[in-house]
């Protein structure tokens, strides 16, 4: 299989091998937490380059919103958390931006209606770039001047700022792939881009053997509040499939009447089935006969031994009983990781599991308007766990987790299964 031919889709499978800003603390050297900035900043505004003005307005449904507000809005998190409650000479670039630019922070004051962002053609991409700029120039003079007891307040500030902003860079990519997905013409963001190399399919299944482990994040480096505490769980006996499941089995799930048998579905599943009249995964289009999906380069045959990507926990949840099998839960999913049992864990799709979002034990939010990052979206969502070929390089942990509603289908999302025979 062709490898990627950009650095940003090649995730390694490991995520011991980590980008600067998982290792950073406060005491490392100021010049390494700039050039940290730098890299995260540059990557966002490398991931906009091939998008016009017009790309970049565009929002395909309330769910994704225009890669010129994702580009203002990981601005201003630096702006509204960093800069104007510690650069004591900050000048706020434009006092309309934090209305237009917060996102669900309640605790930072009133916000745009999150479905129309695409109305806003002012400020124009230009002016946005200009903000970019200002802000920037803000937090390189506020790491370089600020004493080391403020410096010590505000890194882990910066910290969550780079992450969040990495979060962000995912979703410019999922965005505008919706958005291409809505225009007949169906543009291409980068004609050379490939799906990156996958360790291959096979039908293998790795023992996990009954015990009590230790699931969650208990490292000295970044990690989001959703993640801990590091708690104990029982874990198997299961066996967990090393493979994901590929495009060539969702092929025979279609051909053996999937989408149309509603004993394989929840309810909430056949329900959003009927609907939406879906009959395959999300970018499938099928043309004389044979099945193509819109990627990054375009509509491309869909290759059967690639990861089945664009899938909805509803559809994950109707495979896996098609199968005779199950979804893994997050905890034997971080557990089989963590013991190298899984293939292609991270970089090809964030990976469906059977567990509901919820906290862990004696999970508290943060105070403060931060506090809103993660805890309050603990109802009504699935937790999906690996990376994507999205994902920027060293965001992905063994204790990520990610969270999407059942009928999400414009992420990177697949999954693989679970055996309890
Ligand atoms: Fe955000």
């Amino acid at each position: 299989m062709p490898a990627a031919t950009s650095s940003v889709l090649q995730q390694p499978d490991s995520p011991s091998a980590s980008a600067p800003i998982s290792q950073l603390s406060a005491t490392a050297p100021r010049a390494d937490w700039i050039a940290a900035y730098e890299t995260v900043r540059t990557e966002t505004e490398r991931r906009a380059a091939p998008l016009s003005a017009e790309d970049q307005l565009v929002q395909s449904m309330p769910d994704a919103s225009p890669i010129k507000w994702h580009r203002a809005h990981v601005t201003w998190f630096f702006e509204q958390f960093l800069l104007v409650p510690y650069a004591a000479d900050y000048r706020i670039f434009d006092e309309r931006f934090p209305f237009l630019f917060n996102s669900y922070y309640v605790s930072a004051g009133p916000r745009h209606e999150r479905p129309r962002r695409g109305l806003i053609t002012r400020p124009d991409v230009e002016t946005v770039t200009a903000y970019r700029q200002h802000v920037d120039a803000a937090v390189r003079a506020l790491i370089t001047e600020a004493d080391n007891a403020l410096f010590a307040t505000i890194c882990s500030i910066l910290e969550v700022g780079l992450h969040h902003e990495q979060q962000h860079q995912e979703l410019m990519l999922t965005d505008i792939l919706h958005a291409f997905a809505q225009n007949p013409v169906l543009p291409t963001y980068d004609s050379e881009r490939r799906w990156p190399e996958t360790a291959g399919e096979g039908g293998a299944f790795a023992e996990l053997a009954e015990g009590v482990q230790t699931i969650g994040y208990d490292g000295d480096g970044f990690s989001y509040d959703n993640e801990g505490p590091a708690h104990r769980v029982l874990v198997g006996p299961v066996r967990i499939a090393r493979s994901l499941v590929t495009n060539g089995d969702w092929m025979r799930f279609m051909a053996d009447g999937g989408y149309e048998t509603p004993t394989l579905w929840l309810s909430d599943g056949w329900t959003t089935v009927q609907a939406e009249g879906w009959k395959a995964p999300l970018y499938w289009r099928e043309v004389d006969g044979a099945w193509f999906s819109l990627t990054f380069a375009g509509l491309e045959p869909v290759d059967p031994n690639l990861p089945v990507c664009h899938v909805s926990y509803y559809e994950a949840d109707a495979f896996a009983r098609w199968a005779g099998k199950h979804l893994p839960s997050e905890a034997e999913w971080e557990v089989a990781a963590r013991s190298g049992l899984l293939d292609d864990a991270f970089g090809q799709v964030w990976q469906w599991t059977r567990s509901a979002y919820l906290p862990y034990p004696d999970y508290r939010a943060a105070p403060g308007a931060l506090g809103e990052y993660n805890g309050k979206f603990m109802v009504n969502q699935m937790v999906l766990r690996g990376s994507s070929l999205a994902t920027p390089e060293g965001h992905a942990r063994h204790s990520y987790r990610n969270f999407f509603y059942p009928p999400a289908r414009w992420q990177f999302t697949g999954l693989r299964l679970v055996d309890y025979h």
